[in-house]
């Protein structure tokens, strides 16, 4: 049984996957506009921007001083070494990130990244400090197939590395069906899913919901319990969308 009390009041995460979107000009205005909102409203949020690498020094700058965190897309298994265009947990590290997002559906998809090299990858983020953001979610024909329980169990097993502090680590609910598209489970399938997750890892590790969020319907999921938070692509390049979402956090917190 998940014991819903535990996540009562519990502050939500927002995080924002800016993709392969934007120049240095977009994720300056991003940040500012992030930084600007919480130094007039404050902080009632676990805030983490996500850019492309490119921009991550520049936006840690900006947020740095305004409890915003920042976090990479992806990172590499390995410390250092002959892996030409990649980029290691360490060097996110000393750019100022805090978080990376290992697993997501298009890196496994595109980039054929298996259960083991998520886990591999969630390894080295933490090996270097930094909170990894696993993701998992099923396909349209699992679902349809009434196999994503199934899937989702398999995910786990495989892509959370072996004897890990399950407090360091956050997982990402994200339904492929849903990631772009505009579509979004019914708030029981999501809270279904999230307790099938907590079932088996454990109430210590926050699990975000993601796939299509915006501030139209965050409320609605973040008051789901069991769900601590939202990862946010295509809202999160729209800084009113954006911020429109953490409020809407700071209304089931202060529920
Ligand atoms: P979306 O993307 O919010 O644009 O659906 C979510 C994600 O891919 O993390």
């Amino acid at each position: 049984m998940v014991d819903v009390q535990h996540y009562a009041m519990k502050s939500k995460y927002i995080i924002g996957n800016w993709k392969m979107h934007g120049d240095a000009v977009l994720a300056e205005s991003l940040a500012n506009a992030v930084s600007a909102y919480v130094a007039e409203h404050g902080s009632w949020a676990h805030i983490v921007l996500c850019p492309p690498f490119l921009w991550l020094e520049r936006v840690a700058e900006r947020v740095g001083d305004r409890a915003i965190a920042v976090g990479a897309q992806d990172c590499h298994i390995e410390k250092k070494g002959a892996y030409t265009g990649d980029i290691s947990a360490e060097m996110i590290r000393s750019t100022g990130g805090a978080y990376v997002i290992v697993g997501h559906s298009e890196r496994r998809v595109q980039h054929k990244e298996e259960n083991a090299t998520v886990a591999a990858k969630a390894k080295a983020a933490l090996q270097a400090g930094l909170t990894p953001i696993i993701c998992i979610g099923e396909s349209l024909e699992e679902r349809e197939s009434e196999r994503h329980m199934e899937v989702i169990t398999h995910q786990l097993q495989g892509s959370i590395p072996k004897n890990v502090n399950l407090g360091k680590i956050i997982l990402a609910y994200e339904p492929v069906w849903a990631i772009g598209t505009g579509k979004i489970p019914t708030i029981q399938d999501i809270s279904a899913m999230h307790c099938h997750i907590l079932n088996q890892v454990g109430k210590e590790v926050a699990v975000l919901y993601g796939g299509s969020v915006k501030a139209a319907n965050a409320a609605e999921i973040m008051a789901i319990p069991t769900v601590s938070g939202v990862l946010v692509g295509g809202a999160s390049l729209k800084a009113e969308e954006f911020c429109g979402i953490v409020t809407a956090a700071k209304e089931i917190v202060a529920v």
